[in-house]
Protein backbone atom coordinates (compact mmCIF):
# COMPACT_ATOMS: atom_id res chain seq x y z
CA UNK A 1 0.00 0.00 0.00
CA UNK A 2 1.11 3.25 -0.57
CA UNK A 3 0.31 7.01 0.18
CA UNK A 4 1.58 9.62 -1.87
CA UNK A 5 0.53 13.32 -1.59
CA UNK A 6 1.59 17.12 -2.87
CA UNK A 7 1.63 20.33 -0.63
CA UNK A 8 0.25 17.79 2.08
CA UNK A 9 -0.57 18.94 5.92
CA UNK A 10 1.14 17.32 8.65
CA UNK A 11 -0.56 18.41 11.77
CA UNK A 12 -2.20 14.93 12.27
CA UNK A 13 1.45 13.48 11.41
CA UNK A 14 3.26 14.91 14.61
CA UNK A 15 2.41 15.12 17.93
CA UNK A 16 3.15 18.75 18.57
CA UNK A 17 0.19 19.11 16.60
CA UNK A 18 1.25 22.55 14.79
CA UNK A 19 0.70 23.84 11.76
CA UNK A 20 3.07 22.58 8.70
CA UNK A 21 2.97 21.13 5.49
CA UNK A 22 5.50 19.01 3.13
CA UNK A 23 5.87 19.52 -0.62
CA UNK A 24 5.96 15.59 -1.23
CA UNK A 25 4.46 13.06 1.80
CA UNK A 26 4.94 9.82 0.33
CA UNK A 27 3.86 6.46 3.01
CA UNK A 28 4.66 2.69 2.38
CA UNK A 29 4.14 -0.41 3.89
CA UNK A 30 6.26 -2.84 1.47
CA UNK A 31 9.91 -1.89 0.76
CA UNK A 32 9.14 -2.71 -2.98
CA UNK A 33 7.26 -0.14 -3.30
CA UNK A 34 9.66 2.77 -2.06
CA UNK A 35 11.71 1.09 -4.50
CA UNK A 36 8.87 1.87 -7.25
CA UNK A 37 8.99 4.94 -6.24
CA UNK A 38 12.31 6.21 -6.00
CA UNK A 39 13.12 4.32 -9.95
CA UNK A 40 10.18 6.22 -11.24
CA UNK A 41 11.43 9.53 -10.65
CA UNK A 42 15.18 11.17 -10.40
CA UNK A 43 13.73 14.16 -9.24
CA UNK A 44 13.39 13.13 -5.75
CA UNK A 45 17.76 13.16 -5.25
CA UNK A 46 17.73 16.83 -5.18
CA UNK A 47 14.90 17.08 -2.76
CA UNK A 48 15.59 17.83 0.96
CA UNK A 49 14.02 14.33 2.52
CA UNK A 50 12.97 13.71 5.84
CA UNK A 51 11.87 10.54 7.15
CA UNK A 52 8.86 10.28 9.59
CA UNK A 53 7.46 7.98 11.80
CA UNK A 54 4.38 9.22 13.96
CA UNK A 55 6.34 11.96 14.45
CA UNK A 56 6.36 11.86 18.21
CA UNK A 57 10.17 13.91 18.14
CA UNK A 58 9.58 16.68 15.75
CA UNK A 59 9.19 20.09 16.01
CA UNK A 60 8.20 22.11 12.60
CA UNK A 61 9.42 25.65 12.80
CA UNK A 62 8.64 26.06 9.25
CA UNK A 63 7.02 24.12 6.48
CA UNK A 64 9.01 21.09 5.01
CA UNK A 65 10.08 22.01 1.42
CA UNK A 66 11.15 18.54 0.00
CA UNK A 67 10.26 15.09 0.55
CA UNK A 68 8.32 12.98 3.52
CA UNK A 69 9.05 9.66 3.70
CA UNK A 70 6.76 7.53 5.87
CA UNK A 71 8.21 3.53 6.10
CA UNK A 72 4.68 2.32 7.57
CA UNK A 73 5.47 -1.74 7.51
CA UNK A 74 3.34 -3.34 9.61
CA UNK A 75 3.71 -7.06 11.17
CA UNK A 76 5.29 -8.42 14.20
CA UNK A 77 7.11 -12.43 13.37
CA UNK A 78 8.90 -15.01 15.15
CA UNK A 79 12.31 -16.09 13.63
CA UNK A 80 13.84 -17.97 16.16
CA UNK A 81 13.42 -19.37 19.44
CA UNK A 82 15.12 -21.52 22.33
CA UNK A 83 14.87 -22.42 25.34
CA UNK A 84 15.80 -18.63 26.89
CA UNK A 85 14.85 -16.37 24.10
CA UNK A 86 12.81 -15.16 21.17
CA UNK A 87 13.52 -13.03 18.42
CA UNK A 88 10.83 -10.91 17.20
CA UNK A 89 11.21 -8.98 13.46
CA UNK A 90 9.07 -6.28 13.78
CA UNK A 91 8.13 -3.70 10.75
CA UNK A 92 9.46 -0.31 11.52
CA UNK A 93 5.62 0.94 11.06
CA UNK A 94 4.08 -1.30 13.99
CA UNK A 95 2.97 1.18 17.29
CA UNK A 96 5.57 1.17 19.62
CA UNK A 97 3.27 0.37 22.39
CA UNK A 98 1.65 -2.76 20.87
CA UNK A 99 4.55 -4.20 20.31
CA UNK A 100 5.40 -3.69 24.57
CA UNK A 101 1.61 -4.71 24.93
CA UNK A 102 1.89 -8.18 22.41
CA UNK A 103 5.36 -9.21 24.39
CA UNK A 104 4.11 -8.81 28.08
CA UNK A 105 0.55 -10.57 26.90
CA UNK A 106 3.19 -13.25 25.83
CA UNK A 107 4.99 -13.18 28.92
CA UNK A 108 8.68 -11.88 27.48
CA UNK A 109 10.71 -9.52 29.00
CA UNK A 110 13.12 -6.71 28.13
CA UNK A 111 10.89 -3.77 27.16
CA UNK A 112 8.29 -3.69 29.39
CA UNK A 113 9.65 -0.18 31.31
CA UNK A 114 9.72 0.86 28.03
CA UNK A 115 5.74 1.22 27.95
CA UNK A 116 3.79 3.96 26.76
CA UNK A 117 6.38 5.88 25.11
CA UNK A 118 4.99 7.09 21.97
CA UNK A 119 6.19 6.40 18.46
CA UNK A 120 6.82 3.68 15.93
CA UNK A 121 9.33 0.44 16.56
CA UNK A 122 11.52 2.45 13.23
CA UNK A 123 12.05 5.65 15.81
CA UNK A 124 12.13 3.35 18.75
CA UNK A 125 15.63 2.20 17.16
CA UNK A 126 16.85 5.54 15.39
CA UNK A 127 16.40 7.24 18.91
CA UNK A 128 17.51 4.46 21.74
CA UNK A 129 14.20 4.98 23.39
CA UNK A 130 14.87 4.52 26.98
CA UNK A 131 12.78 5.42 30.29
CA UNK A 132 13.05 3.62 33.80
CA UNK A 133 16.58 2.28 33.38
CA UNK A 134 15.72 0.20 30.78
CA UNK A 135 17.55 0.89 26.64
CA UNK A 136 16.33 -0.40 23.71
CA UNK A 137 19.79 -0.47 22.71
CA UNK A 138 20.11 -3.58 24.72
CA UNK A 139 16.84 -5.80 23.04
CA UNK A 140 17.77 -4.50 19.61
CA UNK A 141 19.63 -7.28 17.39
CA UNK A 142 19.27 -5.83 14.17
CA UNK A 143 18.64 -3.22 11.91
CA UNK A 144 17.06 -3.50 8.37
CA UNK A 145 16.13 -0.67 6.10
CA UNK A 146 17.04 0.98 2.59
CA UNK A 147 20.12 3.38 1.84
CA UNK A 148 19.04 6.27 -0.11
CA UNK A 149 22.68 6.94 -1.06
CA UNK A 150 23.79 3.25 -2.14
CA UNK A 151 20.14 2.23 -3.03
CA UNK A 152 20.42 -0.76 -1.56
CA UNK A 153 18.41 -2.96 1.10
CA UNK A 154 20.60 -3.87 3.97
CA UNK A 155 20.79 -4.99 7.37
CA UNK A 156 23.09 -3.42 10.86
CA UNK A 157 24.02 -5.51 13.83
CA UNK A 158 23.35 -3.77 16.94
CA UNK A 159 26.92 -3.55 17.69
CA UNK A 160 27.15 -1.69 14.23
CA UNK A 161 24.02 0.98 14.84
CA UNK A 162 26.55 3.40 17.32
CA UNK A 163 23.96 3.07 20.46
CA UNK A 164 24.35 5.75 22.91
CA UNK A 165 22.31 7.77 25.17
CA UNK A 166 19.50 8.82 22.86
CA UNK A 167 21.92 8.46 20.34
CA UNK A 168 22.44 6.20 16.86
CA UNK A 169 24.09 5.88 13.82
CA UNK A 170 21.04 6.74 12.22
CA UNK A 171 20.67 10.64 13.80
CA UNK A 172 24.45 10.36 12.74
CA UNK A 173 25.94 9.32 9.45
CA UNK A 174 22.68 7.65 8.29
CA UNK A 175 20.49 10.53 9.17
CA UNK A 176 17.39 10.82 6.57
CA UNK A 177 19.45 8.55 4.70
CA UNK A 178 18.61 4.89 6.03
CA UNK A 179 14.85 3.99 6.18
CA UNK A 180 14.50 1.81 8.50
CA UNK A 181 12.25 -0.72 7.38
CA UNK A 182 12.42 -3.97 10.21
CA UNK A 183 13.98 -4.52 13.23
CA UNK A 184 15.20 -7.84 15.25
CA UNK A 185 14.51 -7.82 18.92
CA UNK A 186 15.94 -10.52 21.21
CA UNK A 187 13.17 -11.28 23.58
CA UNK A 188 14.10 -13.02 27.33
CA UNK A 189 11.45 -16.27 28.33
CA UNK A 190 13.06 -15.66 32.12
CA UNK A 191 13.63 -11.95 32.52
CA UNK A 192 15.81 -10.12 35.45
CA UNK A 193 13.49 -7.10 35.76
CA UNK A 194 15.01 -4.02 36.09
CA UNK A 195 13.21 -2.10 39.03
CA UNK A 196 15.59 0.10 40.29
CA UNK A 197 14.51 3.39 38.93
CA UNK A 198 12.65 5.82 41.10
CA UNK A 199 9.53 4.51 42.86
CA UNK A 200 9.24 1.87 40.37
CA UNK A 201 9.98 -1.14 42.65
CA UNK A 202 7.72 -0.02 45.54
CA UNK A 203 4.93 0.94 43.23
CA UNK A 204 4.91 -2.65 41.38
CA UNK A 205 4.86 -4.14 44.49
CA UNK A 206 1.65 -2.24 46.02
CA UNK A 207 -0.11 -4.13 42.90
CA UNK A 208 1.08 -7.54 44.21
CA UNK A 209 3.57 -10.03 42.61
CA UNK A 210 6.08 -8.24 40.79
CA UNK A 211 5.84 -9.43 37.26
CA UNK A 212 5.47 -8.23 33.69
CA UNK A 213 2.10 -7.33 33.56
CA UNK A 214 2.43 -5.19 36.88
CA UNK A 215 5.63 -3.70 35.99
CA UNK A 216 3.89 -2.21 32.38
CA UNK A 217 0.72 -1.30 34.53
CA UNK A 218 3.19 0.45 37.18
CA UNK A 219 5.31 2.66 34.37
CA UNK A 220 1.88 3.52 32.68
CA UNK A 221 0.25 4.99 35.57
CA UNK A 222 3.93 6.52 36.25
CA UNK A 223 3.63 8.07 32.66
CA UNK A 224 0.35 9.14 33.03
CA UNK A 225 0.36 10.84 36.39
CA UNK A 226 3.47 13.29 35.05
CA UNK A 227 3.74 13.55 31.24
CA UNK A 228 0.62 15.18 29.06
CA UNK A 229 -0.84 12.88 26.72
CA UNK A 230 -0.16 14.15 23.18
CA UNK A 231 -3.76 13.84 21.84
CA UNK A 232 -4.89 16.23 24.86
CA UNK A 233 -2.13 18.33 24.71
CA UNK A 234 0.51 18.88 21.71
CA UNK A 235 4.14 17.86 22.88
CA UNK A 236 7.21 15.13 21.95
CA UNK A 237 7.92 14.09 25.62
CA UNK A 238 11.61 15.47 26.70
CA UNK A 239 12.44 18.29 25.21
CA UNK A 240 16.24 18.31 25.62
CA UNK A 241 18.42 15.43 26.50
CA UNK A 242 19.61 14.97 29.87
CA UNK A 243 22.75 16.35 29.98
CA UNK A 244 26.01 14.56 30.38
CA UNK A 245 28.71 16.80 32.14
CA UNK A 246 32.57 16.31 33.22
CA UNK A 247 32.06 14.96 36.97
CA UNK A 248 34.51 17.83 37.88
CA UNK A 249 31.78 20.32 37.12
CA UNK A 250 29.46 18.63 38.23
CA UNK A 251 31.16 18.58 41.76
CA UNK A 252 31.50 22.04 41.33
CA UNK A 253 27.95 22.68 41.04
CA UNK A 254 26.66 20.53 43.95
CA UNK A 255 28.49 22.62 46.66
CA UNK A 256 26.36 25.66 45.13
CA UNK A 257 23.28 23.41 44.50
CA UNK A 258 23.57 20.12 47.23
CA UNK A 259 20.01 18.94 46.05
CA UNK A 260 20.88 18.69 42.31
CA UNK A 261 20.15 15.39 40.91
CA UNK A 262 22.54 13.48 39.41
CA UNK A 263 23.66 9.71 37.87
CA UNK A 264 26.90 8.19 36.55
CA UNK A 265 27.44 8.44 33.16
CA UNK A 266 29.88 6.37 30.98
CA UNK A 267 33.21 7.46 30.74
CA UNK A 268 33.46 8.71 34.17
CA UNK A 269 30.80 11.67 33.29
CA UNK A 270 27.96 12.92 35.02
CA UNK A 271 24.16 12.93 33.69
CA UNK A 272 22.12 16.00 35.25
CA UNK A 273 18.16 16.20 35.39
CA UNK A 274 17.52 18.98 32.93
CA UNK A 275 14.06 19.18 34.30
CA UNK A 276 14.89 19.68 37.58
CA UNK A 277 17.70 22.79 35.87
CA UNK A 278 14.81 23.86 33.82
CA UNK A 279 12.68 23.98 37.34
CA UNK A 280 15.16 25.63 39.13
CA UNK A 281 15.12 28.53 36.71
CA UNK A 282 11.38 28.76 37.24
CA UNK A 283 9.61 27.76 34.07
CA UNK A 284 7.76 24.66 35.25
CA UNK A 285 3.86 25.50 34.47
CA UNK A 286 5.12 28.63 32.07
CA UNK A 287 2.93 29.59 29.85
CA UNK A 288 2.98 32.14 26.86
CA UNK A 289 -0.14 32.18 24.59
CA UNK A 290 -0.54 28.93 23.95
CA UNK A 291 3.12 27.35 24.49
CA UNK A 292 3.90 26.42 27.59
CA UNK A 293 6.14 24.20 29.79
CA UNK A 294 4.49 21.42 31.17
CA UNK A 295 3.34 21.75 34.93
CA UNK A 296 4.32 17.91 36.23
CA UNK A 297 7.39 17.74 33.86
CA UNK A 298 9.83 20.30 33.63
CA UNK A 299 11.31 18.27 30.49
CA UNK A 300 8.34 18.74 28.47
CA UNK A 301 7.26 21.56 26.32
CA UNK A 302 3.34 21.74 25.29
CA UNK A 303 1.44 23.27 22.62
CA UNK A 304 -1.92 24.25 24.78
CA UNK A 305 -4.37 24.62 21.91
CA UNK A 306 -3.00 27.33 18.73
CA UNK A 307 0.59 27.42 19.16
CA UNK A 308 2.93 27.23 16.31
CA UNK A 309 6.46 25.72 15.69
CA UNK A 310 8.32 29.15 16.43
CA UNK A 311 6.83 29.79 19.67
CA UNK A 312 7.88 26.75 21.37
CA UNK A 313 10.92 26.70 19.43
CA UNK A 314 11.40 30.71 20.90
CA UNK A 315 10.51 29.61 24.73
CA UNK A 316 13.41 26.42 23.97
CA UNK A 317 15.58 28.75 23.09
CA UNK A 318 15.16 31.03 26.25
CA UNK A 319 15.18 28.25 28.57
CA UNK A 320 18.19 26.87 27.20
CA UNK A 321 20.07 30.45 28.01
CA UNK A 322 18.55 30.31 31.48
CA UNK A 323 20.13 27.10 32.08
CA UNK A 324 23.27 27.83 30.50
CA UNK A 325 23.20 31.69 32.43
CA UNK A 326 22.19 29.87 36.05
CA UNK A 327 24.45 26.61 35.68
CA UNK A 328 26.57 27.01 33.27
CA UNK A 329 25.45 23.78 31.37
CA UNK A 330 24.21 23.67 27.64
CA UNK A 331 20.94 21.93 26.98
CA UNK A 332 20.68 19.83 23.93
CA UNK A 333 17.33 19.22 22.65
CA UNK A 334 16.05 16.17 21.60
CA UNK A 335 13.33 16.74 19.31
CA UNK A 336 14.12 17.32 15.70
CA UNK A 337 13.90 20.81 14.60
CA UNK A 338 12.19 21.37 10.77
CA UNK A 339 13.79 25.02 9.95
CA UNK A 340 15.60 25.66 12.62
N1 LIG B 1 12.82 16.70 37.99
C1 LIG B 1 12.55 17.93 38.57
N2 LIG B 1 11.65 18.73 37.93
C2 LIG B 1 11.02 18.38 36.79
C3 LIG B 1 11.31 17.12 36.20
C4 LIG B 1 12.23 16.30 36.82
O1 LIG B 1 13.08 18.28 39.61
O2 LIG B 1 10.22 19.16 36.31
C5 LIG B 1 13.76 15.79 38.68
C6 LIG B 1 13.02 14.59 39.29
O3 LIG B 1 12.55 14.89 40.57
C7 LIG B 1 14.10 13.54 39.32
C8 LIG B 1 14.92 13.85 38.08
O4 LIG B 1 14.65 15.21 37.74
O5 LIG B 1 14.94 13.71 40.45
C9 LIG B 1 14.61 12.93 36.91
O6 LIG B 1 13.22 13.05 36.57
P1 LIG B 1 12.35 11.88 35.86
O7 LIG B 1 12.48 10.64 36.64
O8 LIG B 1 11.00 12.43 35.63
O9 LIG B 1 13.09 11.60 34.50
P2 LIG B 1 13.81 12.56 33.44
O10 LIG B 1 15.30 12.39 33.58
O11 LIG B 1 13.29 13.94 33.53
C10 LIG B 1 14.02 10.72 31.61
C11 LIG B 1 13.67 10.55 30.16
C12 LIG B 1 12.18 10.29 29.99
C13 LIG B 1 11.82 9.04 30.76
C14 LIG B 1 12.20 9.25 32.24
C15 LIG B 1 12.00 8.02 33.07
C16 LIG B 1 15.31 11.86 28.91
C17 LIG B 1 15.56 13.06 28.07
N3 LIG B 1 14.07 11.72 29.40
O12 LIG B 1 13.35 11.90 32.06
O13 LIG B 1 11.93 10.06 28.62
O14 LIG B 1 10.45 8.75 30.66
O15 LIG B 1 13.61 9.56 32.33
O16 LIG B 1 12.98 7.09 32.81
O17 LIG B 1 16.21 11.05 29.10
C18 LIG B 1 11.30 11.10 26.57
O18 LIG B 1 12.41 10.82 26.15
O19 LIG B 1 10.45 11.67 25.86
C19 LIG B 1 10.95 10.78 27.95
C20 LIG B 1 9.80 11.14 28.49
Amino acid sequence: MIRSYTDYPLQKHHTFGTNATTKYYFEFTETEDLQGFLAASKEWSNWPILILGEGSNMLFVTDFPGLIINPNVPGIRIVHEDRNNIWLEVGSGVVWDDLVEFAVFNRWGGIENLSLIPGKVGAAAVQNIGAYGMEIQNQIESVTGFDLETQTEYTLEASECQYAYRDSIFKNQLKNRFIITSVVFKLDKFPEFILNYGDLKAETEKLGAINLRNIRKTVISIRESKLPDPKVAGNAGSFFKNPIIESLLAEQLRATFPNMPHYPAPEGKTKLAAGWLIEQCGWKGFRRGDAGVHEKQALVLVNYGNATGKEIYDLSEEIKQSVQQKFGVELEREVNVIGE
